[in-house]
């Protein structure tokens, strides 16, 4: 598997590539399939149906790793918060804000509530070519507290932030947590057939330098120490959207490869590559956009960063309005870069 290669530092000849939210709404066999189900969360416990929309992409873009279909959000809904997802309006919980709601949440039912996605895993692995390689992956638990405490997504995470700087003991209690049930997911992940992993810390961006390191980079690190405890060969990518600079300063916390966004400076990339794999950083919205623009911003990525370890990726998720044309037409400016 490519991909597994690169992050070994085993840098093969062409650029391995797959892109974050490949399986979604962009594409019409996704929305067909959305389509005949009551909600979101239903169809990401229905093996049959999210092992399906897991290989979608894979069928028409022979990407080199498939991702599971899942959310991040399945962590709260299995610690028994209330999740929904609401259409067109994202996800809406009843928000945990003190340390008494988080005691009432239940860490002994994750691993039970969330066989079904093990088993999408399992069906997945099943049916992908051997070269294919399947990513497993879940929130980080800064990124996972800022909807659990919001009750929602917002523009600047505030109630987490505000709870983190007033009663910071109590906040912990809620990173714990999570960090614990994480490792257990993904450890189930991998018995039931991941290849690698990825943490996404979406909303590390909005804090500041010395809180990040206590609510994101350390989490980070204990989830990438267990996991590695019990499956040493297995890589981990973690996504610090938006920290990459201070991410790129602190202690190694023993990730394989980084994932980077779009305001990530490349210079900044090629350092990290001294270090780990990268991963990044197309604008999404290049994506939508298509043709002269697009090609120009694929080359400048490749030739800042495909002399190093290199994954080819966008620097968040692809948005539904993404011409299906312009992924396959990415995919094959990818592969058919030879160095420039
Ligand atoms: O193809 C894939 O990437 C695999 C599946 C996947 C989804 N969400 C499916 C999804 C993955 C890896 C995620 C991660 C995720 N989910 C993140 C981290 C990455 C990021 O984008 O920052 C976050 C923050 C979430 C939380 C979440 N899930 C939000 C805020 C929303 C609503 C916004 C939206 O795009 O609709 C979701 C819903 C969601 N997750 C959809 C999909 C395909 C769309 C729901 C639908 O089909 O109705």
């Amino acid at each position: 598997m490519r991909i597994v290669e690169v992050l070994k530092r085993r840098t093969p000849g062409t650029v391995p590539v797959w892109m974050m939210r490949q399986a979604g709404r962009y594409l019409p066999e996704y929305r067909a399939i959305r389509a005949d189900v009551p909600d979101f969360l239903s169809l990401c416990y229905t093996p049959e149906l999210a092992a399906e929309v897991t290989l979608q992409p894979i069928r028409r873009f022979g990407f080199d790793a498939a991702i599971l279909f899942s959310d991040i959000l399945v962590i709260p809904d299995a610690l028994g918060q209330k999740v929904a997802f609401v259409e067109g309006e994202g996800p809406r919980l009843e928000p945990v804000t003190n340390g008494q709601e988080v005691s009432t949440l239940k860490p002994g039912r994750v691993l039970e509530h969330l066989q079904p996605v093990f088993e999408t895993v399992r069906r997945v692995r099943d049916a992908l070519p051997a070269e294919t390689a399947l990513i497993g992956f879940c929130g980080a638990p800064w990124t996972v507290a800022t909807y659990m405490v919001a009750g929602r997504g917002t523009p600047d995470q505030a109630p987490a932030r505000l709870w983190a700087y007033r009663q910071p003991g109590e906040f912990q209690a809620l990173i714990d947590l999570l960090v614990e049930s994480s490792i257990d997911y993904l450890d189930g992940q991998v018995r039931a057939g991941a290849d690698l992993l990825q943490i996404f810390d979406s909303w590390a961006g909005s804090l500041p330098e010395a809180e990040l390191r206590r609510w994101s980079f350390d989490p980070l690190a204990r989830i990438v120490n267990g996991v590695k405890a019990r499956h040493p060969g297995v890589p981990v990518i973690v996504f610090p959207r938006g920290a990459e600079a201070a991410f790129a300063q602190a202690g190694d916390i023993g990730a394989d490869g980084v994932s980077i966004g779009t305001s990530c400076p490349l210079h900044l990339a090629r350092t990290l590559q001294g270090r780990m794999t990268v991963q990044g950083n197309l604008d999404p919205l290049a994506l939508v956009a298509g043709g002269a623009a697009l090609e120009a911003v694929i080359d400048r990525i490749l030739d800042m960063l495909a002399g190093g370890p290199f994954i080819f990726n966008l620097g968040h998720g692809i948005v539904p309005e993404t011409p299906v044309e312009h992924v396959a037409r990415a995919v094959e400016r990818v592969r058919g870069y030879n160095g420039g």
